[in-house]
This record gives structure tokens, sequence and C-alpha cells, in this order.
């Protein structure tokens, strides 16, 4: 036979394909997901590829320059009008003629909060919701008098393979010009998302357009996060971030519910709030990335339960309260025009859905990101905030719970605790004999005990110890022996160190003397085991529904676990005993999980079906809650064994 073998990376798909075939169509027929703008016509230059040369044993296949067509006459112009960079082919004019494997480059991502590098780089396979088709459409003729709308989806079917097309309103009275404009050459932007067969016209240029961009963003009760990102190649062209401004309605999300419940246009007041910030991030990523917000044409947000609702603008009152009913719990698609973003004015937007009252749908976002329903181990995923979401499971089953850990792991009910910011004390070391500590600020890279400290600090100087110094701090106490197992400040050793002194009934351990001066209190040390119990409380009921005594591998979501030790952690017992290697950060993820969703229609299916079949656990109804509750409120645990943790 004549076929040859044509392995696409970085998919790893592969197939026998006919001396002559397209790269575009072999990738077509297998599947792996090539952009094309112009349909094969050598114009757009989106369907770039790259041939990879030499043997590749573990495929069992050799690949050379000899084994793709030499560049023809429409290459070769493409190349000499735009610039096609060295190596590069366009794939609708290369041809196979021998056994060949190639790269389909990934233009990786850069994530402006670089945590974990490989997750921030992650290639995410496209198959974007919202595609561009350029078409050439057929003059009117009056002897066949189809309108211009009706020959232009005529032709969309025909080159592109659509099924049913409606046009967006909008668009109804601009069809003529721009068929005009671009003399019957046009270029349509197309959504296709839940079904194949539907597919929607959402906006229309003259000519060629060929860049195409759509929103990730993140409502964070206490921020907002937004990606620009190509609809073409995958790239985050820019990002910013800002404060939600609904803080000044309620520092955390119980506080936002009651404004709404006390005024009566509280929720319209906070809908109209962050619906302003989003506008003005859009506008921040567009100017950045030297774009008009009329590129963008599609928009994926996620957000936990009540930054959700009230964004749509749902009253979350029910929220606020057991049941805790969700007005919608499934994804939500609509168009971006709803939300008054001002995108381009066919833009779609699409929410993940929400898994339970207050495990939302952001902890889906972090859930597809890290995808513990795609593997055999036993995943634990924890998102540290007002409310600890934990998420549990494995290809065969996946539970999840929110935790009410309250704010103390953000630094707040914290005798000299405050939020992560330059200043902030985040890595404690204690001296095991003389009990001084040293210790390190966010903003600077020495330790306290260096020479040029505390100058390195800069203006603000140290200010006070954020959630992860005082996880540190906590647990180097316990390791020192400064408190017990029981959480109790030892008032004895206040004969050996003047860092323990009396404060009343109870004793405190002096941090810092400079001016402001830190200590821990005895109540402080009472708030963090509060909150790690319950952490650890309903990470312990969903192995009991998992029927597991230890997890495999454990990710810290969000800006509170990438700062995060996680030895510390497992000192104090936040988390169950697990590998050390297999614990680690992760940073962003539901930013990631956001990006997935936009990029990649399947992953909207994946998610939406992971979350209908997601258990749902809910920790206030849980009669063992109390009793793992109980024993965790001990250092680490007053029965549950950390032997990895001991060696
Ligand atoms: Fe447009 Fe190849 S598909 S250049």
């Amino acid at each position: 036979t004549t076929d040859h073998l044509v392995l696409f990376m970085p998919s790893g798909k592969r197939g026998r394909f006919p001396k002559g075939t397209t790269v575009l169509d072999a990738a077509r027929q297998l599947g792996v997901y090539v952009e094309s703008v112009c349909g094969g016509r050598a114009t757009c230059g989106r369907c770039q590829i790259e041939v990879q040369e030499g043997h590749f044993a573990k495929h069992k296949i050799s690949s050379s320059k000899e084994s793709i067509s030499p560049v023809g006459p429409r290459e070769a112009r493409y190349a000499e009008k735009r610039d096609l960079p060295a190596g590069r082919r366009l794939s609708c004019s290369a041809t196979v003629e021998g056994d060949l494997v190639v790269d389909v480059p990934q233009d990786t991502v850069i994530n402006a909060q670089v945590v974990r590098k490989d997750a921030d780089a992650r290639v995410i396979e496209r198959f974007p919701a919202v595609h561009l088709c350029y078409v050439e459409v057929e003059e009117p003729d009056m002897h066949r008098p189809l309108g211009d709308l009706d020959r232009l989806r005529q032709q969309l079917r025909k080159d592109w393979g659509f099924g049913r097309i409606e046009a967006d309103a909008h668009l109804l009275p601009l069809v003529q010009p721009i068929l005009r404009e671009g003399r019957w050459s046009v270029t349509a932007a197309v959504h296709q998302d839940e079904d194949d067969d539907a597919a929607r016209l959402i906006a229309l240029w003259p000519g060629l357009k060929n860049e195409a961009y759509g929103l990730a963003c993140d409502i964070g009760s206490t921020t907002i996060a937004m990606h620009l990102v190509s609809l073409l190649s995958g790239r985050v062209v820019a990002s910013a971030g800002a404060s939600n401004p609904q803080i000044r309605f309620g520092e955390d999300l119980m506080s936002r519910v009651s404004y709404v419940m006390m005024n009566p246009d509280g929720r319209e007041a906070m809908t109209r709030a962050v619906r302003q910030e989003i506008s003005k991030l859009v506008q921040k990523v567009a100017d950045n990335g030297g774009i008009e917000r009329d590129d963008i044409l599609d928009s994926v947000f996620v957000a936990n339960p009540i930054m959700h609702h009230l964004f749509l603008g749902i009253d979350p009152t029910e929220l606020g309260g057991a049941p805790f009913a969700l007005a919608v719990s499934g994804a939500v698609r609509m168009n971006a025009d709803d939300l008054r973003l001002k995108l381009n004015p066919g833009a779609r937007t699409y929410l993940l859905p929400c898994i339970a009252g207050h495990v939302g749908a952001d902890a889906a976002a972090v859930t597809l990101s890290e995808g513990p329903h795609r593997q055999d181990r036993m995943m634990l995923i924890v998102d540290v905030g007002t409310n600890a979401e934990i998420v549990l499971g494995n290809r065969e089953r996946v539970v999840a719970a929110s935790s009410p850990t309250g704010p103390a792991f953000e630094g707040a009910e914290i005798s000299s605790g405050q939020r992560a910011a330059p200043g902030a004390i985040e890595r404690v070391r204690i001296d095991r004999q003389t009990l001084e500590p040293r210790y390190r600020v966010i903003g600077s890279d020495l330790w306290s005990d260096d020479p040029g400290f505390p100058a390195s600090v800069g203006e603000t100087g140290v200010t006070g110890v954020c959630g992860s110094g005082i996880i540190e701090v906590v647990a180097e106490m316990y390791l020192t022996g400064i408190i017990s197992e029981d959480g109790v400040i030892d008032g004895a050793l206040a004969a050996r160190s003047p860092r323990i002194v009396a404060n009343g009934r109870t004793f405190s351990y002096v941090l810092s003397e400079a001016e402001p001066r830190l200590t821990i209190t005895q109540n402080d040390v009472r708030a963090i085991q509060l909150a790690k119990a319950a952490l650890y409380a309903g990470i312990r009921l969903l192995m009991e529904k998992q029927e597991v005594e230890t997890v495999d591998v454990i990710r810290f979501a969000g800006a509170f676990g990438s700062f995060i030790d996680p030895q510390y952690a497992m000192v104090l017992g936040l988390i169950p005993d697990c590998e050390l290697e297999n614990v680690s950060a992760v940073g962003n993820a539901a930013g990631t999980g956001a990006r997935m969703a936009l990029l990649n229609r399947n992953f909207r299916r994946e998610i939406e079906e992971t979350v209908r079949r997601i258990e749902k656990i809910e920790t206030a109804l849980e009669p063992k809650f109390q009793e793992h509750f109980v024993h965790a409120m001990a250092l680490p645990n007053k029965i549950d064994p950390f032997p990895k943790l001991a060696a």
C-alpha cells in the first residue's frame, strides 16, 4: 500500500493516509484540532505545523523533511506576503509523502501569577465553541431569489460542514453591507456548543479576519482575575486583576448575603458593582493586548455560588442558610450582552456548573483542571478560603463538601494576622534550644537574622503575619514544645525564654519585639486549631464516604495553597498523612479550568457530566463531623496517625 503513517504531537494520535493527503485533512480525520479560518486557501496562516525529524523509537516511526511535500506556490505566496516562521508549514497545503511526525505548535500560556510552572504553561487541547470561517458567497441572481443571508448560510454549510445555522438577530441589518464591502468574501464567527447540529452565526466581517479572543474570568469574593486568550492559538494575550468592589458591602460572603437581605436594592447594587469592575477589567486586558472589545467573542466565568448568583443578578438569600438552594446549579449559557459586558454584540458567555450550595463553579473549574475523575489515584483537592472547598475522588467516584474553616487561615481573627501582602511574615523558624524565632517577609529574600534586614523589607517594614506564616509559627511552636498537643502555650517556659510572656491567665509567644510588636496569643492558636479541625473533619468525612484510610495525592488550590508549606500543613494536621512529594500547590487552578472551558467545548461537557456525578456531602448534617472535629482539635490529631510525617 502507498499509505503512510502520520503521528501528531503532542496528542499522540496517529493514522495511515494515502500519499498526497493534506496534513490538515489527516488531522481532521484523526480528530486532531488544527485551526483553519480560510478553509484551506493558504491565506489565513492559522493551520501551521512543524515536521519533526528523526527516528521515534517509542512510536516506531521515522520522519524526515522528505516525508512532506516541498513548499508549493500557494504556500510560498503566503510565506512571502506574511511571516511564516522558519520550520513552519501550512498544513492545508503540505501533503503527506512518507511516514511523518507532525508537531501542532501550541502557543503556551504565560500566567501573571506564576506558581507552578508546568501547570501554568499547560497545553490545552483546543476545540473552541466559537470558530472563524472564511467563505466566498455567490453573488445575488435575479433568477434565484435566495436572500444574501441564506446564500451565506448555504456556503457555510457547504464549505464548513455545518448543519442548521441560525443567525443572531443583530446581524440581520448588517449582512448586506458587509457582504458588499467584502465583495462577497466574508469571515463568519460561528458558535457551536452543546448541540453539534445547531450552529449560530454570531458575527460577520468583510474579507479575511483571522483573530478572535475570549475571556476566562475567576470572580473571587476578594479578587477578580481575568485572562484574555486568543481563541485561535490558545495563547494568553493579557491578564489583569482587581479587588472585588463588593467588599464595600461586606468583607465576607455571608455579610454580603446579609446586605442583600437588609437593603431593598442591595442585590442590584452588588450586581452592578461586580459587572462594572469586570467591564473595566475587559477594557484593561483589551488595551494591554492591543485589541478591540469587539474582537472578544466568547467568555467563561467561574465563581463561588454567591458570587455566581450576584453576577447573574440572582438574589443569593437562599444560599445564606440550609438547605442552601442554588437558583441554578447547571452550566449557564447566555449572550454576553445580557450581562452588559460590552464585548462583540454576538459574544457568548458560559458559566461552569456549581457543585452544591457552597461548593461553586470555582471548585468545578479546579476539578476540571486537576482531573481527579480522569485518574485512578485517590486525589484530594483543597481550596482554602473562608469556606474550604474539598473534593476527593478518582475515576470511579468523586465526592465533595465544604468545611466552615472561617477566615483564620486568611489572617483574620488572628491578633497579628493580615492578608498576604508585602510586609507580612510568611516563613517562620524557631530555634529548638533558645526558642528564638527567625522569619521571612513577603517582598524580601532575607531572613530576619540576615544582615540588611529589616531594611530589605522596604517602606512597609514588617506589618503582620499572613496565613502561611501563621501555619508555620504555630507548627514551629508545636515542634519546639512551646505548645502542647492540645494547643496550650506552656507558661513554664517563661522562665527559660523572654519570648514567652504572660497575657492575662494565658501566655503568648513574642514573634517580633520591634514596632508593631507581633505576638501569637493563646486565642490565636485556638483560632488556628478550630479552622484546621474544621478542614480536617470535612476531609475525614469524605475519606469515610470513599472508604479510604489514606489519600494518594493532595492538591492545594488557590492563593493560600500556593504559599503554604505542605510539611507544616501536615505537622498541624490540616491535611491527612500523604507522601510529601505527592502534595503540591496548583496555584490558580480555577483560572486554568476556566481557560480549558474557554478553549475546548468538550471540557464543558466533561465538567457538566462530572459535576452531575459528584456526590455532595453536607458536613453540617453528618453526625460524624463533630466527632472528627473534636479529634482534629489536637495536634496533629488525637487518634489519626501520621506515619509518613514521622518518617
Ligand atoms: Fe488557512 Fe491553511 S487553513 S492557511
